[in-house]
């Protein structure tokens, strides 16, 4: 089966409207020589307050090139949440992926796993598109425990989903350590990771489920890294984060994942 790779840009707290406005054009215009066909899935992440003005210049233009996530989401439909946002206000926003599980949030913001799970089932249960982080700290590394502790992770955020929901779903494999550090992890050590994920998608959820579902790396995604990671046999894209705060380095990185 061949995968279609995604390479998705998350802001994070970054860029306000007027900046969001020019990064989502100049991006568009950097994609425009190349056919839609051709591309990757190519998704950009803004902050909620950002959201309006990028899905503007998105549905302005009309390519359908690029699409739009948000970063954060509640799991309940409505009521007495100050501050957070729920999946259907998200949609109504132009959303149609939700990142989940960063390790910034899980670090600052208590995120668990089992939050993880309830997002995920929310998000699928309106139709958008889970992109589930997961990944391990460096001490985590150094004391061996890093493919139990993901493997846990992916087991925790699936459950009770559906095989079909499983397939659809995308993983983000970002370990802690190369997160910002400009220290990217070694593309078949992410490999050998990715692949390990994926044999724990099949136990879940079955072969075809692992074989359909997306999984990305993140962490020190470069243009001048991408195309190794693009050549190992289960890295299913990027999810970039400084490097996707430059039109051209983000545009970059998508045309070396094509
Ligand atoms: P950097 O690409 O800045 O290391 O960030 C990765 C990340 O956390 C994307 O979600």
């Amino acid at each position: 089966m061949t995968r279609k790779p995604v390479i998705a840009g998350n802001w994070k707290m970054n860029k306000l409207q007027a900046e969001a406005k020019d990064l989502v054009n100049d991006v568009m215009a950097g994609l425009k020589q190349y056919d839609k066909e051709k591309l990757p899935e190519v998704i950009v992440a803004p902050v909620f307050t950002s959201l309006y003005v990028a899905n503007k210049a998105l549905t302005d233009c009309g390519c359908g090139k690029v699409r739009l996530a948000a970063q954060n989401c509640y799991f309940e439909k409505s009521g007495a949440f100050t501050g957070e946002a729920s999946v259907e206000m998200l949609k109504d926003a132009g959303c149609e992926y939700i990142i989940i599980g960063h390790s910034e949030r899980r670090q600052y913001f208590a995120e668990s796993d089992d939050m993880v799970n309830k997002k995920a089932k929310a998000i699928l249960a309106n139709g958008l598109i889970p992109i589930i982080c997961c990944g391990e700290s460096l001490e985590q590394r150094e004391s061996g425990v890093t493919d139990s502790h993901i493997a846990s992770q992916i087991k925790n955020a699936l459950k009770d989903l559906t095989q079909e929901e499983i397939a659809k779903s995308i993983i983000a494999y970002e370990p802690i350590w190369a997160i910002g550090t400009g220290k990217t992890c070694d593309s078949v050590e992410a490999n050998r990771v990715i692949a390990m994920i994926r044999n724990t998608v099949k136990e879940i959820a079955g072969e075809n489920s692992a074989e359909a579902i997306r999984i990305l790396y993140g962490g020190s995604v470069k243009p001048e890294t991408i195309k190794e990671q693009m050549a190992q046999s289960d890295i299913d894209g990027a999810l970039v984060g400084g490097a996707s705060l430059k039109a051209d380095s983000f545009v970059k990185i998508v045309e070396g994942a094509m």
